[in-house]
C-alpha cells in the first residue's frame, strides 16, 4: 500500500505547510526577535513585558495593524514605527500568528 506509506510524510509537509511553527520562529523570521528576546530587555522591550500590556490577542493585533498607539514604551516608538509599515502588510492570519507568539510569553 503505497499511499499508506506516504502518508506521515505528506502529513508532515501539510503542517509544515499550514504554518505550525515554534511560537518564536514566526518572530523570528520577521525580523523582531533582534530586538525583542523572551525575558530581557534589548533593543525592545521584552516579549514578557509587551505581553504585560496587552489582554487579547485581538488587542495586539491592532497595534500591529497600525490602528493603535503604543502602550509599552511610547517614547520609543520611532525605533519600532517602521517595522509597524511592514506588520501592517502581512497576511492577518500572519499577524495573529505574530500576537499569539508575543502572548505566549506570558509570566504564569
Ligand atoms: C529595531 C529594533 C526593533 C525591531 C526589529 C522590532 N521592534 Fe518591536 N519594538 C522596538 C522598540 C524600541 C519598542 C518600544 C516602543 C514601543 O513601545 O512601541 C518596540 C515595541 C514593540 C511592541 C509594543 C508596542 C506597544 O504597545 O508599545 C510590540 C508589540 C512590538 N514591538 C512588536 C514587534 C514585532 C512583531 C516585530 C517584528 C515584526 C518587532 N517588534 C520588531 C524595537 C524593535
Amino acid at each position: 500500500m503505497r499511499s499508506a506509506a506516504t502518508l506521515p510524510g505528506t502529513l508532515l509537509a501539510a503542517w509544515l505547510l499550514v504554518g505550525c511553527e515554534a511560537p518564536d520562529t514566526v518572530l523570528a523570521k520577521h525580523g523582531c526577535a533582534s530586538c525583542h528576546t523572551p525575558a530581557t530587555e534589548g533593543l525592545g522591550p521584552s516579549l514578557r513585558r509587551i505581553s504585560t500590556h496587552y489582554a487579547s490577542k485581538e488587542e495586539l493585533v491592532l497595534f500591529l495593524e497600525g490602528k493603535s498607539a503604543p502602550r509599552v514604551s511610547p517614547e520609543a516608538f520611532e525605533a519600532m514605527k517602521p517595522l509597524v509599515e511592514q506588520t501592517r502588510s502581512l497576511t492577518p492570519e500572519e499577524r495573529m500568528r505574530i500576537a499569539e507568539a508575543i502572548l505566549r510569553h506570558r509570566a504564569e
